[in-house]
């Protein structure tokens, strides 16, 4: 009897062991969290045939480059056919290619070369909206009984105008336009040449969907949702109280049946591929954000927040409110889902402009710093290109020389609204989208080795000195340095997977934390000051190893401290 007793407990033992492998989910290896994505922003990364614009030859010629970085995947900006109102996030057609960047058998060709070399890609699929040149639009905007009327949001004049919507990138921050056609106004959260989807349709997401099957089907490794909390909507458009604006994201984040269509879209095509799946925006809360990545939900792998990236204003930032940001997301997320870290992209300045001190001669190091920062945090580091070269803000100081829609628009608003014009440009010196974009520096050659025509945007002055020829013959470039960083994280899961722990937390000058994983523990401290900085610690560290140092100079090491010079970076692994 007992033997039987003992057999049953032993059987049950088993069988909830197999229901539950005593795995922590954000321990379990998958290889977009050993991901390192390399972020490419192919107008402006080289350009092949001499029209200015970077294309996908340009992209294929410096493969090499590339795989010698040590990333592994690359996410692509849009190359989809679009006008360019927003640099392709307005597209005319989702299954054709822009003809500034080649043709689909140039896409073929470079999905195959980056198969080949080991490195997977990431598209950009940008369907909160289309460009209002879409097939889908035309047809929308011709008559209420289009059948492609209800793939957007009208609203019909007869009834008023319709509540307020805040628009970030119209000339008079009004999201609804007004088309006489058929005497309705039209949606767009973005410029009015970019009307939104309308989500809650069936048929419209079977067309998105198909989108997804026809890229997949190609191989592609990976789709990022661009602007994708905002896709679902109430399509009662209820009023929101005044100056929701502020806070817009509040309101348009998360709204309506999104967790459905994304569950859809899961079972529909991405549980279909082997493919990695992020969104742009993870709503407000940690709920939010779980909501959207934990495995169980069978939604998504990650979605980037913006709350590090957003920290810094013109003004600048506070070190330790990086820190807290950092520290809570990560233990938010220790155990649960899986994080998107970066700091820079195709959207905000220039990552050592805004986090680091491009001034000489600090330029270098904190260049370095960052890059550390980056690539030794638990999560799949978004590192964007240029960064490695430690490309710096342009800093316009005529509007003029800017391209971008949200800039330029925002100015036509600022004139139009007797804002002080002067303090606009001001500020949109340090902080325009172009300033990310200006062409990739290469050489030292004319147009820094990007093009051979003129350049659709202006080339940094500072190329001469700062560009990739040059870091390549100088062993202490931030380049040759960032190659050791990637190094070090394809090497040691421990920077992938391992345990996070800030250390002398309200220090406002060290960021310092340790990385713990299968009984080894790491030091990263980083110098963010133009000080020498000292930074407690609460364990020895006089017998480390100094695995990465960005300064010729050795750290100093205190048995409970560590001593660095300004922007010093540094990687130990402590005495087990
Ligand atoms: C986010 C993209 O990253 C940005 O570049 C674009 O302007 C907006 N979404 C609208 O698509």
């Amino acid at each position: 009897m007992k033997k039987i007793a003992l057999a049953i407990a032993l059987l049950l033992h088993m069988h909830t062991f197999a229901q539950n492998p005593p795995t922590i989910e954000a321990e379990q290896p998958k290889w977009w969290k050993e991901a390192i994505v390399y972020q490419i922003y192919p107008r402006s990364f080289k350009d092949s045939d001499g029209d200015g614009i970077g294309d996908l030859k340009g992209i294929i010629s410096e493969l090499d480059y590339i795989k010698s970085l040590g990333v592994n995947t690359i996410w692509l900006n849009p190359i989809y056919t679009s006008p360019n109102d927003d640099n392709g996030y307005d597209v005319s057609d989702y299954t054709n290619i822009m003809k500034d960047f080649g043709t689909m058998a140039d896409f073929d060709m470079l999905l195959k070369a980056m198969h080949q070399k080991g490195l997977k890609l990431v598209m950009d699929l940008v369907v909160n909206h289309s460009s209002d040149e879409h097939k889908w639009f035309q047809e929308s905007k011709k008559s209420r009984t289009n059948p492609y009327r209800d793939y957007y949001h009208w609203w019909p004049a007869e009834n008023g105008k319709p509540p307020y919507r805040y628009s970030l990138f119209d000339i008079n921050h009004d999201a609804w336009k007004y088309d006489s056609t058929t005497n309705s106004y039209y949606l767009h959260y973005f410029s009015a040449k970019q009307p939104d989807l309308k989500w809650e349709n069936k048929q419209l997401r079977q067309e998105v969907y198909n989108i997804m099957h026809f890229w997949a089907q190609k191989g592609i490794d990976g789709f990022r949702l661009d602007a994708f909390q905002f896709a679902a909507k109430d399509t009662t458009y209820p009023a929101f109280p005044k100056g929701y604006e502020k806070n817009f994201v509040q309101y348009y984040g998360m709204q309506g049946n999104l967790h459905g269509y994304l569950q859809e879209m899961y079972y529909e095509v991405l549980s279909k591929y082997n493919v990695m799946s992020v969104a742009e925006g993870a709503g407000n809360t940690f709920e939010d954000a779980h909501n959207l990545v934990d495995a169980d939900r069978k939604e998504l792998n990650m979605a980037y927040a913006f709350e590090a990236v957003d920290l810094a204003t013109h003004k600048g930032y506070r070190l330790t409110d990086l820190k807290n940001v950092f520290a809570k997301w990560d233990s938010a997320f220790a155990e649960k889902g899986w994080l998107s870290i970066f700091l820079a992209s195709h959207d905000c300045a220039r990552l050592v402009s805004r986090y680091g001190n491009d001034k000489e001669p600090f330029r270098k190091a904190s260049s370095k710093l960052l890059s550390t920062l980056l690539l030794t945090l638990r999560g799949t580091p978004y590192y964007y290109n240029g960064d490695e070269l430690g490309m710096k803000n342009i800093r316009f100081s005529s509007i003029d020389s800017y391209r971008d829609v949200q800039t330029i628009n925002g100015f036509v608003y600022e004139k139009n609204n007797g804002g002080n014009v002067q303090a606009y440009l001001d500020q949109k010196a340090e902080t325009s989208r172009d300033n990310a974009r200006t062409p990739f520096q290469w050489n030292a050659n004319a147009n820094a080795g990007f093009t051979t025509g003129t350049p659709w945007i202006a080339v940094n002055p500072d190329y001469k000195q700062w560009n990739r020829a040059a870091q390549e013959a100088d062993a202490t470039s931030t380049l040759h340095y960032f190659r050791k960083l990637t190094a070090l994280r394809q090497q040691n899961p421990l920077l992938v997977y391992g345990k996070f722990t800030l250390v002398d937390k309200s220090n406002s000058n060290v960021f310092a934390y340790t990385r713990e994983w299968k009984g080894e523990k790491w030091l990263i401290a980083l110098n963010f000051s133009e000080q020498v900085s000292n930074c407690l610690l609460p364990f020895a560290v006089t017998n480390s190893q100094v695995l990465l140092n960005n300064l010729p100079t050795e750290p100093r090491l205190g048995t409970h401290s560590i001593n660095l010079d300004a922007y010093q970076a540094v990687i130990l692994k402590l005495p087990r």
